[in-house]
């Protein structure tokens, strides 16, 4: 899990506008302050928080956007701000409508001001709920759940939840914090730059007695770039975080984390569960061994984790891409490549999802390979992301059905680009009741078959009735359905299952 979540954080770190290892090296910065404290500090929860933190961050991406512009360029631009009560609205006010015409600076100007910075308090929130509930799901300690909710917290009480401050917040949190900013500072400029910015805010954004300490050992708490450590080592060496997975853990916390990746855009949602359940399914009808398999399934459920580098006014821009914003597109792949190629686990699986945007006669990103150099599961990848990709809404298009989106697949066929045999496998599995047997917010096989009768109308009584299992079951599965999709009524969750095609709206 350790290995995996920091993998992921690398992806985190590009959508921060931060070089990769930024997260893990904040981790290693806090481990050691630790180390100085008097007070025990939980080292296994220090690491989830620091890996997890920023997760959320992928769920108001759309709407930061929509306010600030380029939301990678705005976070990294956070990290030189004391954002907290006045100083932060100037932030806010300062960076509103970046990028844009003047009429959309005053349009964003005037957002902010009107709404008081509550959007942006709503989106923090948001951040902060949709992370806790995936280290929910990921199964890590009860502890690290609420910590998460205050991670825009500050020391003031300035922060979100407001009036949350000083020993209120979590030790491992306020550690974060710290180490954080520190790391930047510390790299871009020295470790005077990364002492002086913790004073700056020392009673402000951080806890004092933590400034004291770190000031007191700075040189000997903050890497040293002439003898780098290795992250991976750190976390196979310490006990409590080399803890193992088995298969099926590590596909759901593959799934969960898929599920984030998405996230990103709107009209993504399910996107990479969908191209995983469709790559394998179309795996097993070409009889691939069962370990390829496998990869090829799992590598749909990563293909994309490079997304979380590109802005997401460019993921979600109606209309055509500027040359720019190609080239910003096709580097997503390789930072697919990068994020995956630590952790042997993640080894082949890494090696075929960063293939998924090669084409058969190299006119493919980023190796822009030819077809023989192509393994089978990257071809199948390939066209079963790009069968999901027109089955979705892009670029202000609306979505393809199936039989507009299997003629454009098999025109890519003719004109050399798609694999002719991978890509029939994945409409022969596009087309098999398979493609319904999972689907996102983690529900299972069994709940959807639920969630599909309920928005069917079907009530707790006949949903027992039809699947013949006793009512305490039934109930209990309507229960958890509403809880992971977050539904209230039946009308909110057949919005939810609309939305996330795992209903035909022609079957209705
Ligand atoms: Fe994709």
């Amino acid at each position: 899990m350790a290995e995996l979540l920091a993998s992921y954080s690398l992806a985190l770190d590009l959508g921060l506008g931060q070089p990769m290892e930024h997260l893990l090296r904040a981790w290693q910065i806090a481990d050691r302050l630790a180390d100085h404290l008097e007070t025990d500090v939980d080292r296994q929860s220090l690491f989830y928080i620091s890996t997890l933190a920023w997760i959320g961050c992928v769920t108001d991406a759309p709407e930061v956007a929509a306010v600030f512009g380029d939301d990678i360029a705005f976070r990294a631009d956070t990290y030189n701000a004391d954002v907290g009560g006045l100083s932060g609205m100037r932030f806010f006010l300062g960076h509103a409508g970046a990028g844009g015409s003047s009429a959309m600076r005053l349009r964003s100007v005037a957002t902010v001001v009107a709404t008081g910075g509550r959007r942006i308090a709503s989106g923090i929130q948001s951040h902060c709920l949709t992370t806790s509930a995936l280290a929910g799901e990921l199964g890590i300690g009860s502890g690290i759940g609420p910590a998460l909710q205050q991670f825009f917290a500050r020391w003031d009480g300035k922060g979100i939840p407001a009036g949350v401050g000083g020993a209120d917040i979590d030790l491992g949190v306020r550690l974060f914090h710290l180490a954080d900013v520190v790391e930047v500072y510390h790299r871009m400029s020295g470790v005077a730059a990364a002492v002086e910015v913790a004073d700056a805010r020392r009673g402000t954004q951080f806890d004092p007695e933590l400034v004291d300490v770190f000031r007191a050992h700075a040189a000997e708490i903050l890497p040293d770039d002439s003898n780098p450590s290795d992250p991976y080592e750190l976390i196979r060496s310490a006990p409590r975080l080399a803890v193992p997975l088995t298969e099926c853990e590590f596909d759901e916390a593959l799934t969960a984390l898929a599920d984030f990746t998405d996230l990103r855009s709107p009209s993504r949602a399910g996107h990479s569960r969908g191209v995983s359940q469709l790559a394998g399914h179309a795996a097993e009808l070409m009889r691939l061994p069962a370990d390829v398999v496998t990869v090829t399934r799992r590598a749909g459920l990563v293909h994309d984790v490079g997304l979380h580098g590109v802005p997401s006014m460019i993921l979600d821009k109606s209309g055509p891409l500027s040359q720019t914003e190609i080239e910003r597109m096709r580097m997503a792949t390789y930072y697919t490549e990068r994020v995956l190629v630590r952790p042997e686990a993640l080894g082949r699986v890494g090696a075929v999802a960063a293939l998924a945007q090669e084409r058969m006669d190299g006119s493919g990103h980023h190796r822009g390979l030819l077809g023989s150099a192509i393994p089978v599961p990257a071809r199948i990848l390939a066209a079963a992301c790009a069968f999901r990709t027109l089955a979705e809404p892009h670029s202000g298009r609306s979505a393809m059905t199936a039989k507009q989106a299997t003629t454009e697949l098999r025109a890519e066929v003719r004109a050399g680009r798609l694999d002719g045999e991978a890509t029939d496998a994945v409409l022969a599995a596009s087309g098999s009741p398979s493609k319904r047997r999972s689907g996102p917010a983690g529900l299972t096989p069994r709940e959807i078959e639920v969630l599909v009768m309920i928005a069917r109308g079907a009530t707790t009584n006949s949903v027992a009735h039809q699947l013949g299992i006793a009512k305490k079951t039934a109930g209990t599965h309507v229960e958890r359905i509403y809880v992971k999709t977050g539904s209230t009524s039946r009308a909110t969750a057949t919005l939810f299952a609309l939305r996330n095609g795992l209903i035909d709206p022609m079957d209705l």
